[in-house]
């Protein structure tokens, strides 16, 4: 980060929880902000309904602000959603509309925001996964599939861009007290052979997020992503969380999948 440079930052998911804390943060730190959500919100930052499943909408936010501001510098990508059940009785739809929202979502902004960032020749991406991409929750499967999704892409991605002078990286938080849970979409067609299961685990997982980390230790990491000439790949959040990634690749696959089974699936 220059000082006294103009930066001019998007950030998909501002009207709650971890982009909201971001957009405020980036506020209070100079950065233009445009922060964009599914539904009206009231806000203290410029703002946009914009769907992020919607490639025509997510294309004419960014030209408009592009066309406003001569550069986009920093995209965050925090629109996301979750969903609880079995795979097995998961419903199409409901996995289809995860895929749309949690990983096309951030795949659609990133199109659409390079041209943008190449033209100055400058930008950095932050995409936020989730510790669960990288450690499977059952009955929370697509979820974490979505997460593990956006780590690779996002991988690959940097490499496509780094000649271009365009960062793409990833933050992973770990359980975040935020409106996620609310909204999470739960399958209630689990039957007897699940049911127990489904909501032990995903009762647990209630708990653990509403006794989470708040929304703005997120957002410290994701500006400190966002300002670093070099930002790391993947970039954990919570001390916690980083010591939990580590075991998991230093143990045994088969022993980790075990510790979580104990936690989040085990039959009563
Ligand atoms: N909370 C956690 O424990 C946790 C842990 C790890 C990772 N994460 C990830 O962190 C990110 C932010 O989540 P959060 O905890 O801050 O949740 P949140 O408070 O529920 O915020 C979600 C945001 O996404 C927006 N959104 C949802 N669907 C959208 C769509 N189709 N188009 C545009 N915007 C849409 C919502 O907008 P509306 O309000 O208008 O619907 C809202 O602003 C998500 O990707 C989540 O997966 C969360």
């Amino acid at each position: 980060m220059k000082k006294d440079k103009k930066y001019v930052a998007v950030i998909t998911g501002a009207s709650s929880g971890i982009g909201l804390a971001t957009a405020k943060m980036l506020m209070s730190k100079g950065v233009v902000v445009y922060g964009l959500a599914y539904n009206d919100f009231d806000a203290e930052f410029n703002y946009s309904k914009c769907d992020v499943t919607n490639i025509a909408q997510i294309e004419a936010t960014l030209k408009s602000i592009f066309d406003k501001e001569g550069q986009i510098d920093f995209l965050v990508n925090c629109a996301g959603m979750g969903i609880s059940g079995s795979v097995e009785n998961s419903p199409q739809e409901q996995i289809q509309k995860i895929y749309n929202v949690n990983f096309f979502g951030t795949v659609n902004m990133c199109k659409a925001v390079l041209p943008y960032m190449r033209k100055n020749n400058f930008g950095h991406i932050v995409n936020i996964s989730s510790v669960a991409g990288e450690l499977p929750i059952p009955f929370q499967t697509f979820y974490s599939a979505t997460k593990a999704s956006i780590e690779s892409f996002t991988a690959g991605l940097s490499m496509e861009v780094k000649p271009f002078g365009i960062k793409a990286v990833c933050v992973l938080p770990g359980d975040t007290k935020t409106g996620f849970t609310a909204a999470r979409e739960k399958n209630t067609t689990d039957d007897a052979s699940y049911g127990a299961r489904v909501n032990n685990s995903v009762g647990q997982m209630e708990k653990d997020e509403q006794n989470g980390m708040t929304p703005e230790s997120v957002a410290k990491v994701i500006c400190k992503a966002l300002f670093k000439k070099n930002p790391k790949p993947i970039n954990v959040v919570g001390f916690k969380y980083k010591l939990f990634l580590l075991l998991a690749k230093i143990l045994p696959k088969r022993f980790a999948y075990w510790v979580l089974y104990k936690m989040y699936a085990q039959k009563n």
